[in-house]
């Protein structure tokens, strides 16, 4: 099918069940277009603020959009410390998102509740970007990890991908599997038997015939892969710090285990990395895990200059 329009303007970015393959191909064929943008910036949006609203901790995401914001020329107001904000004193995400958008063009949400950016999305008027919504969902950052497939791999079809570590808390897993639906992959989903990917993710992936596999150990799978996606187990979405305990060592990439792997195998994670996988890996050809955060500035710029129809 021919995209005619862009299927981005004026549109909230909630979910990547949200989207249709040629929209997210086309997303991707604007992001690596965005080179000279993020090199020598622009002003294609220097009428626009971004209201950028974070409630868990963040680093990569909040950034980027701020830095993708900024090299289109454009503002970016909000908190990242909300205990400074009048949330603190007792004022509804209701009330507080209102006041935001009397200010703001664009709203970006982070929280750890699941459906707060859909909630903002459906009582505001300017469009809404989910940033991380509990376990739920991480749009934009899986949009950038199958940008950093593509780019780096040229196709993602025939591939074996295995994603390792927390699946059942894991929001980046959770967006990234209706993404690779809608490729010839072939999955494996590592994890510890209390980790497991979820029942609904499992329902998504038989919905389309997605060749997938459940696996324990990552050194027997290793092998095969062409692509291993590594996550953290998620501490804070532990129902106890105990739970946590048991599986926090379980899976530790190391280059001695990467010599079992292929040799163009790409190591990837949307990070923060804890100690999945050790530090001596990161200057292997293998890893591509700090090429992510650049595909995603690129990504963000897209979205962005879509979003608002300046291209
Ligand atoms: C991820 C997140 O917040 O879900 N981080 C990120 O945005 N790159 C992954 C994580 O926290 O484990």
């Amino acid at each position: 099918m021919i995209m005619t329009g862009n299927p981005f303007a004026d549109r909230d970015i909630i979910s990547t069940l949200d989207f249709t393959k040629e929209e997210i191909e086309y997303l991707l064929d604007v992001a690596i277009n965005m080179e000279d943008i993020a090199k020598n910036g622009s002003t294609l949006l220097s009428n626009k603020i971004l209201g950028s609203i974070f409630l868990e901790p963040s680093t990569r995401t909040r950034l980027s959009f701020d830095a993708a914001m900024k090299h289109l020329g454009g503002q970016v107001i909000g908190f990242a410390d909300w205990d400074k904000s009048s949330i603190k004193k007792g004022e509804t995400l209701y009330d507080t998102f209102k006041v935001v958008e009397s200010f703001a063009d664009i709203l970006v949400i982070r929280s750890e509740w699941e459906g707060t950016a859909k909630y903002a999305a459906e009582i505001l008027d300017i469009p809404v970007i989910n940033a991380g919504s509990g376990a739920q969902e991480h749009p934009t950052q899986s949009f950038l990890d199958l940008m950093t497939i593509k780019q780096e791999r040229g196709s993602l079809d025939g591939i074996t991908i295995g994603i390792c570590g927390d699946l059942t808390y894991g929001r980046t897993v959770h967006s990234l599997l209706p993404l690779l639906i809608n490729y010839d992959v072939n999955l494996k989903l590592i994890s510890p038997p209390e980790l497991k990917v979820r029942l609904e993710d499992k329902t998504i992936l038989e919905s389309r015939n997605v060749q997938f596999e459940e696996a324990e150990s990552l050194d027997e799978v290793l092998p095969e892969l062409d692509v291993l996606y590594m996550t953290r187990m998620q501490r804070e979405r532990f129902r106890s710090e105990e739970e946590f305990l048991t599986v926090k060592n379980y899976y530790v990439l190391t280059r001695s285990l990467l010599t079992k792997g292929k040799i163009d195998l790409l190591v990837m994670h949307p990070l923060p990395r804890i100690n999945e996988i050790e530090p001596d890996v990161d200057a292997l050809p293998q890893a591509v895990y700090f090429k992510q955060p650049k595909y995603g500035l690129l990504l963000r710029i897209a979205l962005l200059g879509l979003i608002f129809d300046v291209f």
